[in-house]
């Protein structure tokens, strides 16, 4: 048996050593009984740690499993693992101190000489579990990846019969990539129970996060009790009623509705306490000078103005901020004193976002003090706001995070920044050599779609699907070495403007948030999305046994067309995760559990409805399904070619697509049918297989002037028997209307021909005074129907 010190040394060096103790430990695996019976978890961590190397054999817990603790400090962990496996085995497996490593049971270790402080290492033989670290962080990592070797029964809050609970063999040495790996979460517009708080600090702990970011104000609501201003709780924490359906709705509705909240000051610290247990960092935002308009409307002395008003009702940004007069400061200062009495974080989030300048422009203070600070503008009178701020919290041994607009006019000296507005805050702030956490819109915001299927709820906009989020790089690769090493990681943000209640919240971060755990605690060497993929299908059965309400994006359907080859048109359907069993029909039916099953490419013939959907092992539906329409017409499937191509970004399924007999969606552009051209024309050329009588040419063009899209000018139609000498057979050119999709036919006469070139001119420059004047116009087409 591998005695200790091996163990220790393996664990400290966190490097490449782990073969040795790897081959002892398999040989003394397989001295076990065969466990070919046993239904044992799939090595399914995520993060992924950093090394892992599975082993034969496994450990069996049983009611008398005991767990020992050689360090004091480490008992909380032992005992959390103890009260996380109470509720599904119904055992009570109490953690113990003990002076003598044991032979048997669970062990937790402290080794100093490991260089990660949240590192641990965890290895699992079939007699022994030893978990070691150097810190109670550390040993609390190992117990959540232990955790993630249990069958996912583990997870169900009442005790589960005739489950075995038993735990792969494995030897795990691992150690985060960033120190910062944050999730946030916004109360202000919606506001959301002190048992959820903890849920989704519970969620945050599984996936090895350490950071909650707690967005407590905003303009809809001020959601933390401060006890000097009662008019924060009485005034600011409600407002009268709030915007029903999507902001982009008109005319805006509302529900007429009192709505509101606030956490008091016990509830605060009974989740920081929470979130400590969990080696989570609460960082409290209070913001300023902007998005305070609920604030305002307790205490309008504080505003520019000093004019009554309300709590905003709807979403965006308003004008109402903070005035920089002496009370505001004092009050601002007191909130923070109570603020920092709650939180023993380091960070304070002071926003400083989305701060419009407008009423400062016409105050009589802002402008005198600006005179008088010797000040530019008002971009430096924010500066000279959040940097007062920051002398205040410094002076009180606290640092300053804000949003990357706290750069704007000079960024005060300590500040870290949360770069949002894409990445070039976070890069400005470190080539100044100020601390940044990535969380760009584009990779993070969580508030985001995450699928374009039309079922997807209400959300703010946006696209962000799993495998963007997966894909993240924290550190620009603009930056060098000294300059990278002030990235601290990554953060996802979660705001909650059209996400009313908890399960919604559950939605969009399930699996986004383990997704961006993995970008922020793993290697990029270790990540590797399909394999994250299959992992997560472990994951959504925990999730089922813990009841959330998760986005199973990896088992929508996702149709391939292919086509403009001349050999048809033949559609390929696959989903994310492996193993699923497709079935579908062709006249548009809801597809059964006994409908035809997926094997191959399906050869589009005649017209239809394709629908096609994943099942699982058990027979449910699960994901959405894909929905395709099409009519095969006399040029579907054959050949094409472009003279020029269309724009990288809006090339769809290639030039095939304007020929598979599938149309582009009526109302976006963005899909794998639509080919958009920048400032080019479109010349194709197809060739039908063999000299055919053809009546008409039918094109459809997206119009969408707003995002410069317009309908072309002009269209020609030529025919040829031999692909050299053609001759003009129809042309048009009245191509517009009002609708987002024009359709255009050429009347072709029953001509002869074997090839068609298509000549299509495009709008050319949009005219003065709309959206674009100036540009190119933008050409999208989809299908080019030959009859
Ligand atoms: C933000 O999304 N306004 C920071
Ligand atoms: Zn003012």
């Amino acid at each position: 048996m591998l005695n200790q010190r091996h163990f220790s040394s393996f664990l400290g060096g966190l490097t490449f050593i782990l073969l040795v103790p790897t081959l002892l430990f398999i040989e003394s695996c397989r001295q076990i009984a065969p466990e070919a019976t046993l239904q044992l978890a799939p090595l399914s961590i995520i993060p992924q740690p950093e090394r892992l190397s599975p082993m034969e054999g496994a450990f069996s817990f049983t009611k008398q499993t005991p767990i020992g603790v050689a360090e004091e400090s480490f008992l909380a962990v032992a005992q959390f693992l103890s009260a996380s496996l109470q509720p599904s085995t119904g055992w009570e497996m109490p953690a113990s101190l003990v002076t003598e490593e044991p032979a048997t049971g669970v062990y937790f270790e402290k080794v100093d000489s490991f260089a990660s402080n949240e590192g641990y290492a965890l290895l699992v033989s079939p007699q022994k579990i030893t978990i070691a670290a150097k810190t109670p962080a550390g040993a609390f990592y190992g117990v959540q990846s232990l955790l993630q070797l249990f069958p996912a029964d583990i997870k169900s809050a009442a005790p589960v019969q005739h489950t075995q609970w038993s735990v792969p063999c494995v030897a795990i040495s691992d150690t985060p990539r960033f120190g910062y790996r944050g999730m946030h979460l916004d109360v202000g517009r919606h506001f959301f129970p002190v048992d959820f708080i903890k849920r989704y600090i519970d969620l945050l702990a599984i996936y090895k996060m350490n950071t909650f970011h707690w967005h407590l104000t905003e303009d809809q609501g001020w959601r933390i009790e401060i006890k000097k201003y009662p008019k924060l709780q009485e005034v600011a924490a409600w407002r009268k009623e709030t915007l029903i359906g999507h902001y982009n709705d008109t005319p805006q509705r509302y529900d007429g509705q009192k709505y509101g909240g606030f956490y008091t000051q016990d509830e605060v610290r009974e989740v920081v306490k929470y979130a400590q247990e969990r080696f989570i960092t609460v960082i409290p935002e209070i913001e300023m000078p902007g998005h305070a308009q609920a604030a305002l409307s307790a205490y309008p002395e504080l505003s520019c103005t000093g004019q009554p008003i309300e709590a905003a009702t709807k979403w965006g940004v308003f004008e109402d901020i903070y005035c920089p007069k002496p009370e505001t400061f004092v009050f601002l200062e007191n909130v923070l004193s109570e603020v920092m009495a709650l939180f023993p974080s380091t960070y304070i989030h002071i926003g400083g976002d989305e701060s419009p300048k407008a009423r400062w422009k016409t105050c009589s203070h802002c402008q005198a003090l600006i005179k008088k600070e010797g000040l530019k503008d008002e971009h430096e009178l924010q500066s000279y706001f959040i940097k007062r701020i920051e002398t205040y919290l410094n002076k009180n041994g606290r640092r300053v995070i804000g949003w990357d607009e706290i750069l704007d006019g000079g960024l005060a000296p300590n500040a870290t920044v949360m770069s949002w507005r894409g990445i070039s805050g976070g890069i400005a702030a470190a080539r100044q050599g100020h601390d940044v956490i990535m969380t760009p819109t584009d990779f993070c915001y969580f508030d985001y779609y995450q699928s374009d299927n039309p079922q997807e709820p209400l959300a703010i906009g946006g696209f962000l699907p799993l495998e963007k989020v997966y894909g993240y790089e924290p550190v620009p690769t603009e930056l060098n070495e000294t300059e990278a090493r002030h990235i601290l990681g990554a953060q996802g943000n979660l705001w909650t403007e059209y996400l009313k209640d908890p399960a919604s919240v559950e939605y969009m971060i399930l699996p986004r948030m383990p997704a961006l755990a993995e970008v922020a605690w793993s290697r990029p060497s270790r990540k590797d999305f399909p394999d994250f993929v299959q992992r997560l299908q472990f994951h959504f059965q925990h999730w089922d046994r813990m009841g959330l309400h998760y986005a199973n994006k990896t088992a929508d359907v996702m149709p391939s067309v292919s086509s403009g080859e001349g050999k048809g048109v033949l559609l390929a359907l696959s989903t994310l995760a492996q193993g699923m069993k497709l079935n579908y029909t062709l006249d548009g039916s809801e597809p059964g559990s006994s409908s035809k099953t997926y094997e191959s490419p399906i050869a589009l013939q005649g017209a239809g409805t394709i629908r096609a959907q994943a099942f699982s092992a058990e027979g449910q539906t699960v994901g959405y399904p894909a929905v395709l329409k099409f009519d095969m017409h006399l040029a579907a499937g054959k050949k094409i070619s472009l003279k020029e191509p269309p724009a990288p970004k809006y090339s769809g399924n290639g030039p095939g697509a304007l020929i598979n007999g599938i149309p582009g969606n009526s109302e976006r552009y963005g899909d794998a049918e639509w080919l958009g051209f920048e400032g080019k024309n479109l010349e194709a050329i197809i060739d039908l297989g063999q000299t055919q009588a053809i009546h008409e040419a039918h094109f459809r063009f997206f119009n969408g002037p707003g995002q410069w899209i317009y309908p072309p000018r002009e269209l020609r139609v030529f025919l040829s028997e031999d692909g050299k000498h053609y001759q003009e057979a129809g042309k048009i050119n009245d191509i517009g209307g009002q609708e987002k999709v024009i359709s255009a036919a050429v009347a072709l006469k029953g001509a002869k021909g074997r090839y068609l070139r298509i000549e299509i001119q495009r709008f050319g420059l949009i005219p003065d005074g709309v959206q674009g004047a100036g540009n190119e116009a933008w050409l999208f087409v989809d299908e080019i129907v030959v009859k």
